[in-house]
């Protein structure tokens, strides 16, 4: 909500030379997040939680900095977008790792998951682990080398 806001924000208050693409972007973005919020409020709701409802509610909860009030320039706003992005990609990350350590899908000390990539890594080979229990050794080597390499340069 508080993503979706901001890019509202910034749609309003753009101004300058690229004001009618930036426009048109920050609105795109803005009906993107409303779209996800969507989603995301209903599978909440289906996995028996309560979903936020009320932005005052989100805006007390996020910790996505508040934007002052009135136009920032135009760098400022995009500048902002994407810090805010990147709080919620580094929360999204965290709360994986934290979920996959709970179920006891991840069993490699946390130090590693910093690194692009290895939270991803682990966590589907915390899935795998049980088939490679049963593979004989050579077998279990090889295949992991092959997750390894299948995992280079995908999103983590
Ligand atoms: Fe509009």
């Amino acid at each position: 909500m508080t993503l979706r806001d901001l890019y509202k924000k910034h749609h309003w208050q753009t101004a300058g030379p690229t004001f009618y693409q930036l426009h048109l972007l920050f609105d795109k973005h803005a009906e993107e997040q409303n779209e996800l919020v969507d989603v995301l409020a209903e599978r909440v709701q289906s996995l028996g939680g309560i979903a936020v409802g009320d932005p005052r509610h989100a805006a007390e909860l996020t910790t996505i900095p508040r934007p002052p009030d009135g136009a920032e320039e135009v760098g400022v706003m995009i500048d902002r977008t994407l810090r805010a992005h990147e709080t919620i990609i580094t929360k999204v990350r965290k709360g994986i790792v934290t979920f996959a350590f709970l179920t006891g899908l991840l069993l490699i000390p946390a130090a590693r998951v910093d690194r692009p990539g290895t939270a991803v890594a682990l966590i589907i080979n915390g899935f795998a682990k049980e088939v490679m229990n049963q593979l004989p050794m050579e077998f279990a080597v090889e295949a992991q080398k092959l997750l390894g390499v299948s995992l280079e340069g995908s999103v983590g």
